[in-house]
């Protein structure tokens, strides 16, 4: 079974090809190299010595993702290709809406074009926009903050039209938490452009020297310490998630959405103990106002996963703080973005 996988390049991408990889599925990757590189790929195809087909192609290129469909048998359809800057967002959001919702249609439309109806669509928790309660679950109701979020509002809300429109679709919605941590192996991870706007990699950054000290945005929100709590997931297992909902989609029909979190909301001081306890090394930090934007508490209740994928998180947060300081201490400049480079075909 080939598996087309957007974003494949990219942090979360990269993990998801390689579990997908290990689990012996055929993968066919399309990239833009927006904001990831060629060689988190090549690491890739060195994990797990397995061959697969790169595309360097733009969603938006409808010509270049027609002869995408045309040359390979797709079955399935892992979306992750997107903008995902929530600052970036509000500043330029019709690059966004842009990028993201017609990238999202051109795929829509081509997979219908080619009978291809299974598809995992990378959506967020953010969807959720300042819920009141904790823990949150997909029954919630949705909002955004941001025109980031409402791509992925709008895209979740596109798909259940197209399911509406046409019951041969499977979909499954991934409301993904707070992503961190690494492969362990220490060569795929996260590499963002410029200066992190997340926590995890702002800390290992200043771990590492790059960064003077962390800013924590307030002190005063209604939690243990007053810090922002979050549930921080290992990519690791939220890659395992996406094969989950790959199962699911191409062996029922229907649309859903899952939360992929562990469940357990942690603050920024309990992540700063946690890394400094198993990394051995200080975190300098500073108390600063709130982020605008920013809520108190946002942790999930994954259980419909569990249920319905078999899906659990395993990992802890020593282990993502572990494995997040791995990568980093391992690439101090991250994959080192070399000029984009055109091929088909890693080998
Ligand atoms: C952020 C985005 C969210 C997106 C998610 C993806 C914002 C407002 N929200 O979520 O839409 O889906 O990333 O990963 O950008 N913190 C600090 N100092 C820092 C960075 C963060 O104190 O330098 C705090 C934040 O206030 C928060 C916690 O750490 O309490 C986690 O922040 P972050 O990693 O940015 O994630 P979210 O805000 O949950």
């Amino acid at each position: 079974m080939a598996v087309l996988v957007t974003g494949g390049a990219g942090y979360i991408g990269s993990h998801t090809c390689l579990e997908l990889l290990n689990a012996g599925y055929e993968i066919v990757v399309v990239d833009n190299l927006a904001n990831s590189s060629t060689e988190s790929l090549k690491r890739v195809q060195e994990l797990t010595g397995k061959d697969f087909t790169f595309y360097q192609t733009d969603l938006l290129d409808q010509e270049a993702m027609e002869v995408v469909f045309k040359q390979n048998k797709i079955d399935a359809v892992i979306h992750l290709a997107g903008f995902k800057s929530v600052g970036e967002s509000v500043r330029l959001p019709l690059r966004y809406y842009h990028n993201n919702m017609t990238g999202t249609l051109v795929l829509c439309q081509l997979m219908q074009e080619h009978a291809v109806k299974n598809i995992v669509f990378s959506s967020s928790a953010t969807v959720y926009g300042m819920s009141d309660s904790v823990p949150i679950s997909e029954d919630f109701p949705l909002s955004a903050t941001n025109a980031y979020g409402r791509t992925k509002l709008m895209i979740e809300e596109m798909m259940k039209d197209l399911y509406e429109s046409d019951p041969e679709w499977s979909i499954a919605l991934l409301r993904y938490f707070n992503p961190i941590g690494a492969h362990s192996s220490g060569k795929l991870g996260e590499d963002p452009n410029g200066i992190p706007n997340n926590l995890m990699p702002y800390i290992t950054q200043v771990a590492a020297g790059g960064l003077n000290e962390l800013h924590i945005y307030g002190s005063d929100y209604p939690t243990r310490d007053g810090t922002g709590v979050r549930d921080y997931i290992h990519v690791v297992d939220l890659a395992r998630g996406h094969l989950k909902a790959l199962e699911k989609v191409v062996s029922s029909k229907g649309i859903e959405a899952y939360n992929l979190g562990t469940g357990r909301g942690y603050s920024v001081m309990e992540m700063i103990a946690s890394f400094e306890k198993v990394t051995g090394q200080r975190i300098s930090y500073r108390i600063t106002d709130r982020r605008p934007g920013d809520i108190g508490v946002c942790y999930s209740d994954p259980s419909k996963a569990e249920r319905e994928l078999g899906w659990v998180a395993l990992k802890g947060i020593e282990e993502m703080c572990r494995d997040a300081w791995h990568w980093q201490s391992n690439n101090p400049q991250g994959y080192q973005k070399e000029k984009p480079i055109l091929f088909t075909g890693i080998s």
